[in-house]
């Protein structure tokens, strides 16, 4: 009788342990694709170059080195332009009333472990959805009207806002709030960018229907900025 309940008391706690490495691993292997998303590491909160020195090495940067993005890099990025950074849901941007209205996508061309494609950050769980395989590269650089810049990039950023999350609180003047949010996360994503050796350039000259046909935007969400990124020399 001793015997089986030895026995069954290790059983129970076998299982428990395999379970807790099945469910860790299912959760949070990074780079991972499942269902369509890929989870992302964690972001870095501390890093080897100033706030100070990103400030002064920033240019726009419309030229970049055929390498490709990795992953926490990615991460990294995205993490910046729109990351969660309190428990409560605050973003590493500030935000008009906390409504936070941005969306924030990418289309990769050449990220290592990700396939060409149009993909959605989701800032609460840290993961990017693929949206749409393919190459949709020159179609959103055609949307610009500096095309060939585009192409040059390995990844390209696209903010949109869904306006109504801030104008249902503040009424017109919401909108030069997004604008307004847009700005900070947009020079997030270009002073991240810096201090990890990639150059950004802050896109406004593009065609919006063109954009909206592109990313099939639903009425009510626009775009406002398209920030190709890439590695670059400068900040070396
Ligand atoms: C709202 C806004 C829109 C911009 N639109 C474009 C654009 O469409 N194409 C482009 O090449 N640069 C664009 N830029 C980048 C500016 O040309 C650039 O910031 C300016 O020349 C100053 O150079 P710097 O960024 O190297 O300091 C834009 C910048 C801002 C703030």
């Amino acid at each position: 009788m001793e015997k089986i309940k030895i026995i069954s008391v290790t059983s129970m706690i076998l299982l428990i342990a395999a379970f807790s490495i099945y469910t860790k691993c299912d959760a949070k292997e990074d780079g991972k694709l499942k269902d369509k998303k890929i989870f992302l590491p964690e972001p870095k909160t501390k890093g080897s170059v100033s706030v100070e020195e990103t400030l002064s090495k920033r240019r726009s940067v419309r030229k970049f080195q055929d390498t490709p993005l990795s992953i926490p890099e990615v991460s990294q990025l995205l993490w910046a332009a729109y990351g969660i950074t309190e428990k409560d849901g605050r973003k590493t941007t500030p935000s008009a009333g906390a409504t936070y209205p941005l969306e924030i996508y990418v289309v990769v061309k050449n990220v290592e472990k990700l396939k060409p494609g149009l993909y959605k950050y989701d800032s609460g769980g840290h993961f990017l959805t693929n949206i749409k395989e393919g190459n949709f590269y020159n179609e959103i650089s055609e949307t610009t009207y500096q095309p060939q810049m585009c192409k040059s990039a390995p990844m390209i950023f696209v903010i949109t806002a869904i306006t109504e999350k801030t104008t249902s609180v503040y009424g017109e003047r919401g909108i030069r709030y997004i604008f307004m949010e847009t700005g900070h996360s947009a020079q997030n994503i270009s002073l991240q960018g810096v201090s990890l050796g990639i150059g950004s350039v802050l896109v406004g000259a593009f065609d919006d229907d063109k954009v909206a046909g592109v990313l099939s935007l639903k009425n009510g969400e626009i775009p406002l900025y398209i920030i190709p990124v890439g590695k670059t020399e400068r900040y070396k």
